[in-house]
């Protein structure tokens, strides 16, 4: 008979109620992969658990309480006590990690957080092993369903922002404080671990910069789609040689993307470098029973033993010039000249135009253009110009453009 493998789990929400059911359904197949046959020892919540007991009864531990502490407080401790940990927070990794990885260093046992980054996607587990030794270029994510969900309504329905958010708030794909997922956050945090792992740098919140989807109308979306683009709120890790940027913000894609079918909940990853040329994965990004597979896959490779090697390199520098084609959406006075006007300021910053659409509305009209790349500050520059312009009939709107490119 083989061994039990005792697993404390720390929180039984969401995604901790669906763990415990699912380690029971599967307990076979955990012991045929692994060896061992997992049984929940002890579970932690407010009011019913002491961690303490909990930590001395198990072999490993699942975190799933989120948010930083106690959560912080007790994998350290867990890790300290030669107890190997899962956790799908975050936060967690991407404000803690460095000191959570060096205990676990330390203490010979692994930490792993496959449910932290695109839910049941196996992001982690594909950059951190199966490409570990790949030389990656370009990591680049819909990470966030929910902002991924609003996004694809307002596409498909032409109703404003608020609108959507509400019944992505009644459908339960926003939370009832959405602040983090639209306002780009907790894409964020997901990026910065993604560059950490595929980069093999330590990456800095504070270094990931990060915009949301609030200021997005519907406008903007059904110009684009003349065009042949899509809106997403896209994150990417990109090396430039020594330095590498990771940032969060909404764009556009062609259709060409890879990313650009991925609609609604689901999250995806397209892993770039010059030997893989291009690999995409997606699918569910949230959810308790997909979430949970994916612990229960970690709990597996711990038993199995496979460990996993989280020995960041040197730290690379942080990027900030960078280029960018942009759409651009401007409202104008319906007049002779305007356009020549707008070209003149673009041709000055080093900006060429590469689609153009025009719609007259009355006395007003509005220009509808995508850009080349260019550096952005160059471009934003251009933009202040344009803004003060006197024809200009309300402050001009502007959102990136990324267009499919192999490294
Ligand atoms: N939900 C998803 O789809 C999803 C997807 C990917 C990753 N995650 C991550 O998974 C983790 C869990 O998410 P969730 O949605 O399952 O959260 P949740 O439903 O809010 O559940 C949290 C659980 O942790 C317990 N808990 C929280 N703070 C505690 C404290 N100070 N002491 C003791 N127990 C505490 C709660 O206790 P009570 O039961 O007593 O309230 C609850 O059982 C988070 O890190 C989240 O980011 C979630």
């Amino acid at each position: 008979m083989s061994e039990v493998a005792r697993v404390g789990l720390l929180g039984r929400g969401t995604v901790g109620a669906a763990f415990a059911s699912l380690i029971e359904e599967r307990a076979g197949a955990v012991e045929a992969a692994s060896g061992r046959r997992p049984e929940i020892s002890g579970v932690l919540r407010r009011g019913e658990g002491d961690f303490e007991e909990i930590l001395a009864g198990s072999d490993l531990i699942v975190e799933l309480m989120g948010g930083l502490e106690p959560a912080r407080e007790h994998v350290l401790a867990a890790l300290r006590a030669g107890k190997p940990v899962v956790t799908a927070n975050k936060q967690l990794i991407a404000q803690h990690g460095d000191e959570l990885f060096d205990a676990a260093r330390g203490n010979g046992v692994q930490v792993r957080y496959e449910a932290a980054v695109a839910g049941a996607v196996p992001v982690i587990r594909t950059v951190g092993e199966g490409l570990a030794t790949v030389q990656l270029e370009r990591i680049s994510g819909i990470v966030n369903g929910t902002t991924n969900f609003i996004l694809s309504e307002m596409a498909a329905s032409g109703a404003p922002y608020e609108d959507v958010l509400a019944r992505a708030q009644e459908l339960g794909y926003a939370e009832a404080d959405p602040t983090e997922d639209v306002g780009g956050a907790d894409a964020a945090a997901k990026m910065a671990i993604l560059a950490r792992l595929g980069f093999h740098t330590p990456v800095d919140l504070a270094d990931v910069s990060y915009e949301g989807i609030t200021g997005i109308s519907p406008d903007d979306i059904a110009y684009a789609r003349e065009l042949g683009l899509s809106l997403k709120l896209l994150g990417v890790a990109e090396r430039h040689g020594e330095e590498i940027s990771v940032r969060v913000f909404p764009c556009f894609l062609y259709a060409g993307h890879p990313l650009a079918p991925v609609e609604g909940p689901f999250n995806a990853v397209t892993i770039e470098g010059p030997s893989i040329t291009e690999i995409t994965l997606s699918g569910p990004g949230a959810g308790g029973i997909e979430t949970a597979s994916a612990v229960l896959a970690d709990v597996v490779s711990i038993l199995a033993g496979e460990a996993p090697v989280h020995t960041p390199g040197r730290r690379l520098g942080i990027a900030r010039e960078l280029d960018s084609s942009f759409y651009l959406h401007l409202e104008v006075a319906d007049r002779p000249g305007v356009l020549a006007s707008i070209a003149e300021v673009l041709g000055r910053a080093g900006i060429s135009v590469k689609s153009v659409v025009q719609r007259g509305t009355g006395s007003d009209a509005r220009l509808v253009m995508v850009t080349h790349r260019a550096p952005e500050r160059d471009f934003l520059r251009a933009l202040e110009e344009i803004s003060a312009l006197e024809f200009m009939r309300a402050p001009a709107r502007a959102i990136r453009v990324v267009e499919k490119e192999f490294v």
